[in-house]
């Protein structure tokens, strides 16, 4: 979900408004802003998209200096007018927004209820604000201090902001595990999730921290722990530019990120790669250069997009560093009581930094000891603040929900990380790392040549835009391409399909194939060249539709495939960078051509900041 708070000397409406219209790829089920000013507290809140939030409330009273906004990802109850916040208490008071989750929110309910409090929403949110009205009422204290009180009370995750019809002079916020950032400007504030919302007002911001709150008036800010301590504000200037989050003449997000690769890796490299030299330097994690000499394992964890990135590291770092790599999906790893030692290092993959079960992973792995790398996107986030190490992706901004520019820059990372590893170890010979380095440095060229196929896709798309079902295939580091492949599509497109290990699919999936089926293949001349033909023919022999990824001027598949896009040659371990932008473009088009929303997909959202 995405928060937004204003309190200044400025109309409160349009800076929520578009804070929430900058912040809806964290999810957009619903929205909702409050605002007070003299005649009271006005809410208004609809279910859907932010626009219609807009298009609801033309003619009614938006006035005021004092407003808070919220776009919804539901997790409790329905996406519905009355399960949107802004929530009230009982008194109607008080008004809150809420990003996370409250996990006793049905006991604390129900003790509630008893000393009769009426809830109006099935959320946990609103018990939070009633339970604050409660403290309020019977401490004789302030709010700030009731809110602190109360939020003791509560566990689970949360980022809130809330105010008091009575005093409207004042926004409180606080945060545990659910990102929170207060813009600084002169006798005014703006809280949101993240920094796009307050970009365009100040450069100055101040990240809060997990067990914090903080009281803000117009012209004061005071910070504290939970636990009464007062914090001394850090204030960082922001590196983020405003025409990162614009669309920049493209008419999707997705579509512009798609086509930022070459950029965006170039950045991702700079100042990283000495191709002459043959040395990879990775400032963030440095300090670890000596352990990683002798370490037994990696382990790597995330969710989605970023999963498949970690599956392509583990083929690079045994490949190249020789250590032996496991790939864990976060939300299974924390639950299984998995074995981790101190000498392991646990890379944690996120583009946004703030993915509840990654951050949950990273905290049991950190307990048993173990070093954790990060490779995140988003500067300030959660998870490069709880990892002793990292390396940023710098792939600037990324909006569309699905993610693309975030994905390969991943990889470049992880591409990196894999050859300094090697490095540090001595499995590389200095002239190997020469030679690869010399060639990653022209993967920007090459993206941009991958890109030139777009029209071709586009035709290609037009083909396959009514299936039901698509299957995706690969070898090597071509089988995570072809699971990366799939969940573009299926993401943004609503067509079922998978991803699959080339070999594999005579286990399963062949049943499937059918003159029907388009079967996606990544058939790159590398090391699996000659087995990958075999497969294409095993799908030829029952009629499925081949639409082939290929080396520049290949011969062989374009026999057999009914279709054939182009990546430039290059060799196997910078495969998964050229292969996945033809798919991107793949699932782009078709999704348009279907009529969906690719940057918003349904019921999917950006930031999973729920487990
Ligand atoms: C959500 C997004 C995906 C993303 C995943 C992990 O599901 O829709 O695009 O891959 O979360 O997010 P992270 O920010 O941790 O990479």
């Amino acid at each position: 979900c995405g928060i937004v708070g204003y309190i200044g000397h400025r109309e409160a409406w349009p800076i929520v408004l578009k804070g929430l219209k900058r912040l809806e790829y964290r999810g957009y089920d619903s929205a909702g802003i409050a605002l007070i000013n003299e005649t009271g507290l006005n809410i208004y809140k609809k279910a859907g998209k932010v626009q219609e939030l807009e298009n609801f409330s033309v003619g009614k009273d938006l006035s005021g200096t004092i407003g808070i906004g919220h776009t919804r990802w539901a997790t409790h109850g329905a996406p519905s007018d009355r399960n949107s916040h802004p929530h009230t208490s009982n008194s109607g008071k008080l008004s809150i927004i809420h990003n996370g989750i409250i996990e006793n929110y049905a006991t604390l309910k129900e003790e509630l209820i008893h000393r009769g409090h009426i809830f109006k929403s099935d959320t946990d949110t609103e018990v939070l604000v009633h339970l604050i009205e409660e403290i309020y009422k019977n401490e004789n204290t302030d709010l700030f201090e009731a809110v602190r009180l109360a939020l003791n009370e509560v566990t689970g995750a949360y980022a809130i902001v809330l105010m008091d019809e009575d005093q409207p002079d004042q926004l409180i916020t606080a945060r545990k595990g659910s990102p929170l950032v207060i813009g600084v400007g002169t006798d005014e504030y703006f809280v949101a999730s993240d920094a796009t919302p307050i970009i365009e007002y100040t450069k100055n911001v101040i990240y809060l921290n997990d067990n914090e709150v903080a009281l803000i008036k117009r012209d004061e800010l005071l910070i504290k722990r939970l636990d009464n301590v007062i914090q001394t504000p850090y204030i960082q200037a922001l590196e983020l530019k405003l025409e990162m989050l614009e669309k920049g003449g493209y008419e999707h997000f997705m579509l512009k990120e798609i086509f930022e690769q070459s950029r965006s890796i170039r950045d991702c490299m700079r100042g990283r790669i000495y191709p002459n030299e043959g040395i990879v330097q990775l400032g963030g994690i440095k300090e670890y250069a000596d352990k990683l000499k002798n370490i037994d394992r990696i382990i790597i964890v995330a969710c989605g997009t970023s999963w498949h990135a970690g599956l392509v590291a583990e083929y690079l770092i045994e490949e190249y560093a020789r250590i032996p790599v496991e790939v864990e999906y976060a939300s299974e790893f924390r639950y299984r009581n998995p074995i981790i030692t101190e000498k392991d290092i646990v890379i944690a993959i996120s583009q946004s930094g703030e993915t509840a079960d990654t951050m949950a992973a990273i905290e049991m792995a950190k307990e048993k000891g173990a070093t954790i790398f990060g490779v995140c996107n988003v500067v300030g986030s959660s998870i490069p603040r709880l990892t002793h190490a990292g390396v940023y992706t710098h792939a600037g901004p990324e909006i569309g929900v699905a993610s693309t520019k975030a994905f390969t820059a991943q990889v470049t990372v992880l591409t990196l990380m894999a050859f300094y590893m090697a490095q540090q170890k001595g499995t590389i010979t200095h002239s190997q790392l020469v030679e690869l380095l010399t060639e990653l440095d022209c993967i920007p060229d090459k993206i941009q040549k991958a890109l030139e196929s777009n029209d071709l896709i586009k035709e290609i798309a037009a083909k396959f835009k009514d299936s039901r079902n698509c299957l995706f295939l690969g070898r090597g580091s071509g089988f995570p391409v072809a699971l990366e492949g799939a969940l573009k599509l299926k993401e943004i497109s609503y067509i079922h399909a998978e991803g699959y290990p080339a070999a594999e699919m005579k286990h399963g999936p062949i049943a499937l194939i059918d003159e029907e089926m388009p079967v996606v293949v990544i058939a790159t001349k590398n090391s699996s060249y000659e087995k990958v033909i075999s497969n294409i023919q095993e799908v030829k022999a029952r009629k499925g539709i081949v639409l082939a990824i290929v080396t520049e001027g290949d011969t062989e598949v374009r026999k057999m495939a009914d279709y054939c896009i182009e990546i430039p040659d290059s060799s196997e371990a910078f495969l998964p960078l050229l292969a996945t932008i033809p798919l991107q473009l793949l699932s782009y088009h078709i999704a348009l051509m279907r009529g969906c929303n690719v940057d918003q997909p349904r019921n999917l959202a950006k930031s999973v900041t729920v487990e």
